[in-house]
């Protein structure tokens, strides 16, 4: 079956590699990338493809109606992506969170339930991050699709909110919306900002790697396209109002994971900086990925570690050119090279 898909946030991290999979692996569809270029938006992470005639990149905002009502119009299915990401920056200054993840969302879901009824899917991309925090002392937990929403960053609770948003489309309009909730992703193209890619490209400067807390806090990693892979499984196979967990199976402590890093660079603990603790940091995400594995056929096959992250840990110092662009913020003006100021 051929699809149109509408992709926001198609120039951060996992949207980009999602647009490439999907150019790869699915020679029927066509993408149009929805996004208006925030600082973690980075049209250079698709200047590969930006030539296939099968995508089309449109900069603008999840929260300008009118354009989203011509672009549903266009379209046949979402996936949508577009968000503020980083725990961190909400702890700064939640407003964008709750404006982008909340109102954009909202905004879109409008559009779409006006452009489609109940036709059209729509995949919500949501993230582990809505159930909260498990113990650490309790290993056998782990996050089910029935866990409670305990949103505790602001990030989280913008991305609860949308989720919920999402949920109640679905409940009250009959839309065809599903929820996928991931846990932490990794590969290339991650904004250097996010504890891989900030770790390895310090690293490579020569500087230490700021390790909050204690370091025992535990994610549960999975590879990038392992998680564009499950995205595409729910689009394609997932039952309209239900939500899957997708996730690696792979829990690390951030202290095992500095570790891997450093073996992988050849470099020492010294390199470790113990810094304060991020304010009301989660201690420990692991997913159960039951559901999605049993019912839609999908595994991760692309996330087995020492492999995978050694991979990922050579793509960025083989990448300096990237990174350092955007650490130096020259990666903005890429856009107006190419594109001007349309
Ligand atoms: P990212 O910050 O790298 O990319 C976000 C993209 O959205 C950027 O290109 C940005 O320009 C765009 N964007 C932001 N606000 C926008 C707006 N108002 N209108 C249009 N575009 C806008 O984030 P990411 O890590 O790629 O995450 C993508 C999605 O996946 C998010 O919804 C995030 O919550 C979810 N998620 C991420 C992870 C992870 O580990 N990174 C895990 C689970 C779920
Ligand atoms: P991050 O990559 O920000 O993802 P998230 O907060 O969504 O899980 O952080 C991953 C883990 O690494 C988290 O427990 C916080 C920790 N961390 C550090 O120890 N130092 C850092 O500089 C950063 C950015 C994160």
């Amino acid at each position: 079956m051929s699809r149109h898909i509408l992709l926001t946030g198609g120039s951060g991290f996992i949207g980009s590699n999602l647009v490439r999979f999907i150019l790869r692996h699915r020679p029927d569809y066509r993408v149009t990338n929805l996004d208006c270029l925030t600082y973690s938006g980075n049209p250079e992470n698709l200047a590969d493809v930006e030539k296939d005639g099968r995508y089309r990149f449109v900069h603008g905002n999840i929260l300008d109606r009118p354009l989203l009502d011509t672009l549903a119009k266009e379209c046949d299915s979402v996936l949508h992506l577009a968000a503020e990401s980083h725990v961190d920056r909400s702890i700064l200054d939640s407003r964008p969170f709750v404006e982008t993840n909340v109102m954009g969302t909202q905004n879109i879901l409008d559009a779409w339930r006006h452009a489609k009824g109940k036709a059209g899917r729509f995949v919500h991309v949501s993230t582990d991050e809505v159930y909260g925090s498990l113990p650490l002392e309790r290993p056998e937990l782990k996050f089910t699709e029935e866990t409670p929403i305990q949103a505790n960053s602001p990030y989280a609770a913008s991305k609860a909110s949308s989720d919920l948003l999402a949920r109640a489309y679905h409940h009250t309009f009959g839309m065809d919306i599903l929820i996928t909730r991931c846990s932490n992703n990794f590969g290339p193209y991650q904004f250097p900002e996010k504890v891989i890619p900030l770790f390895v490209t310090n690293l490579v400067e020569g500087k230490k790697v700021p390790l909050y807390g204690d370091g025992r806090n535990v994610r549960d990693w999975l590879h990038v396209d392992d998680h564009g892979e499950a995205i595409l499984t729910v689009l394609e196979k997932g039952t309209g109002g239900e939500v899957y967990n997708i996730g690696g199976n792979n829990e690390r402590s951030n202290l095992e994971l500095t570790h891997s890093i450093l073996k992988a660079m050849g470099k020492g603990s010294e390199m470790i900086q113990p810094v304060a603790d991020r304010l009301g940091h989660d201690r420990r995400y692991a997913i159960d990925a039951t559901k999605i594995e049993r019912e839609l056929g999908w595994k991760p096959t692309r996330s087995a570690w020492p492999g995978a992250l050694d991979a990922t840990v050579k793509w960025y110092v083989d990448n300096p050119k990237w990174w350092q662009r955007v650490k130096s913020g020259a990666y903005r003006e890429y856009y107006k090279q190419q594109y001007g100021n349309r």
